[in-house]
């Protein structure tokens, strides 16, 4: 008999206090897998976490003026908060500073040790001393320190290697003997191109310049760099070498190892080896999923095109945004996440279609037969027939997308249900039904629709954690007919079964006002706490106004930014300094009708990076469909720059 296991993992991330959408867009999909997977019948290991350790998370820590423990936990504990409300239904949570990780690392690192697979060398590189941290000649910028900008120099430091290079002729055969181990296939071309054709190299797996981290347990100065520490989280978490391995033996390897592209060749080249190394089984699939972009840039803490979700979240529906990115991104390739598509999918495909449906069948149900559905025991008619296969086939037809990972395709088997059952009401016109007294007619045309109803609430059970719920809240099915199982037939609810009609599952959204909502949140940097805050406390008191400084500037330069179809580069004169100041004004005006105009600048605002760019201040404008700037009228007689304003 089949084993009825699944384990798969995101990567674990590094804590961070901005999560966005790109970071919840794998494990969103990790998570509609592994609800998949339970679905049919499997015992799932779902499995994310942090990656806490290294050099960069000290510094941020002294910063805070915490310790490093101090800090992780905190992040750590709001990140858990965010996949609650995402719905996520890990099924271990795995934190690189855990003891059991701890002792796992020092095992494999000893291990490896003394079969010869790690040896003591001398690792060469350049080096930041204030930064005290290591740059390849790639990452430096003018060749300088990309973080701090100063001089590196090369120096040597005594390192102990993973012997990577003796792995790989058997990697390559690995490779050629699973072609399903890697996925996608042009990801992997890429790689084998990139990397095995110039030979692989011994890896550098410890440091002497880094504190926060695990021991080298024989050789205490060196921390384990990386590598061992971060890539064996995927079995530490199942207990191995431990006292307790039945994790591992029950669920490795794993089935699937969901990353994003720029880690794939770690997990792809580096985790297998290792694993050879350990003499362990390889992991069934590695898939290397795309970037969430915006305007083709990655959604990067550090770009300045932060999307937090937990907006998106406040603004729709903790389904809408699951949908969107399931649905909207194929699998594998990059997807833009685009604010007003995302907002009207979600009144098309949501409200219009899905939302609609049940909406015109609940009211039906209770405006004709008093809440009852009645099954009727006569002869379907084409059109019942039609909708009926399609219903009952969407189950086999979502597993075959499933099982693919093209999740994108499985949600549109749905939608299309979803579209086929609303032009049969249009068919079958159950209002003229009532009105030309045919009741066993109408009590069937109900049925089927209440019934193809209950099939794509369970099918969309994997995707979305709320409305397969809301849905059987208005159609009272029993547990039973709620299965995955029970959705591959047609015809099992039952007689009398009651009705309760509530608002849309969906209600529409007015796209203008929330996207201006969701950018004002975002350009201000404002978090879910505080949206909810603003909505119950709209006054501020004179001392928070006076907060504000405004000042007249004067707009000396105006440039286009690269990729931004929105956005001006501004210099702005403030009297005693010029400010670089970024604004969504390009719609409006000509560089030419800015130039030199005298204009409001709120002064103090905290700098924000809009597409690469320091926003140092905000000017005033009015105006929702045309955008006006608040400039000074010269008749008043000119200002001088830098004035206050209040
Ligand atoms: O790489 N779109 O951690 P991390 C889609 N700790 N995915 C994105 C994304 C975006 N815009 N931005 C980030 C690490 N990600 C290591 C992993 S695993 C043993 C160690 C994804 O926090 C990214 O592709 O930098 C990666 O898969 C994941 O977030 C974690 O990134």
């Amino acid at each position: 008999m089949e084993n009825k296991k699944y384990y798969i993992t995101t990567p674990i991330y590094y804590p961070s206090s901005k999560f966005h959408v790109g970071h919840c867009y794998c494990t969103i999909i990790a998570d509609a897998i592994a609800r998949y997977k339970r679905l049919q019948g499997y015992n799932v290991f779902f499995m994310t976490g942090t990656d806490e350790h290294g050099q960069k998370i000290e510094r941020k820590a002294k910063e805070a003026g915490k310790t490093p423990k101090e800090y992780v936990d905190e992040i750590v504990s709001d990140t858990k908060e965010l996949w609650k409300s995402l719905g996520i239904t890990y099924d271990k949570y795995i934190r690189t500073t855990d003891k059991e990780h701890v002792e796992c690392v020092k095992k494999i690192f000893l291990k490896l040790y003394e079969k010869g697979d790690i040896y003591l060398d001398e690792y060469e590189g350049l080096y930041c001393t204030p930064c005290e941290a290591f740059w390849t000649e790639t990452q430096l910028v003018d060749g300088k320190c990309p973080d701090c900008g100063r001089d590196v120099e090369l120096v040597r430091e005594e390192s102990y290697f993973f012997r990577l290079s003796k792995y790989q002729d058997k990697l390559l055969d690995y490779y050629k003997e699973h072609p399903d181990f890697l996925e996608p296939i042009s990801r992997k071309n890429e790689m084998i191109n990139n990397f095995f054709n110039k030979g692989l190299e011994d890896l550098c797996v410890s440091r002497t310049t880094i504190d926060w981290g695990i021991p080298v347990p024989f050789d205490p100065k060196h921390t384990v760099y990386v590598w061992i520490d971060a890539l064996t989280n995927y079995i530490s978490a199942l207990g191995y070498l431990s006292d307790d391995d039945s994790k591992l033996k029950e669920f490795w390897p794993a089935d699937l190892h969901l990353v994003g592209k720029e880690i794939f060749r770690f997990h792809a080249i580096i985790w297998p080896a290792i694993l050879m190394a350990l003499d362990l089984p390889l992991p069934k699939k590695i898939f290397g999923h795309g970037w969430l972009v915006v305007d083709g840039a990655k959604i990067s803490k550090s770009l300045g095109n932060y999307k937090d979700p937990r907006v998106y979240i406040n603004e729709t529906s903790v389904d809408a945004l699951r949908y969107f990115l399931l649905k909207e991104v194929t699998l594998g390739q990059d997807g833009n996440f685009d604010e007003e598509k995302f907002l009207e999918k979600s009144n098309s495909d949501l409200s219009n279609d899905l939302g609609n449906l049940v909406s015109r069948v609940t009211a039906m149900v209770e405006k004709y037969n008093n809440g009852l559905i009645i099954k009727e025991n006569i002869e379907n008619e084409d059109i019942d027939n039609e909708l009926i296969n399609m219903a009952s086939s969407l189950i086999i037809n979502v597993e075959k997308n499933m099982d693919l990972l093209k999740i994108s395709d499985a949600i549109t088997q749905i939608l299309e249900v979803i579209s086929k059952a609303n032009k049969y009401i249009d068919l079958s016109t159950p209002w003229l039904l009532i009105k030309e007294g045919k009741p066993q007619r109408l009590n069937q045309v109900l049925y089927n629709l209440v019934e193809t109803i209950r099939i794509i609430a369970i099918a969309l059970k994997p995707y979305m954690i709320e409305t397969p719920d809301k849905i059987f809240s208005q159609i009272c099915v029993s547990k039973e007919i709620q299965t995955w199982d029970s959705a591959k037939k047609f015809g099992l609810l039952e007689n009398g079964t009651k009705i309760f009609k509530k608002d849309n599952l969906f209600p529409r959204i007015e796209i203008k006002k929330e996207k201006e909502k969701v950018e004002s949140v975002e350009n201000n940097n404002v978090t879910n706490n505080d949206i909810v805050k603003n909505k119950e406390e709209n006054y501020i008191t004179i001392n928070e106004l006076e907060k504000v400084e405004l000042k007249v500037g004067q707009i000396l330069e105006v440039e286009r930014i690269e990729k931004a179809d929105k956005l001006y580069k501004l210099t702005v004169d403030l009297g005693t300094e010029k400010r670089t100041i970024v604004s969504g004004l390009v719609k409006y005006y000509t560089p030419e009708q800015l130039l030199n105009k005298q204009v409001v600048v709120v002064a103090n605002l905290k700098p924000v990076k809009l597409r690469g760019v320091e926003s140092q201040g905000m000017l005033l404008a009015a105006g929702d469909d045309v955008v006006k700037l608040l400039t000074l009228d010269s008749n008043e007689g000119s200002l001088e720059n830098g004035t206050s304003i209040h």
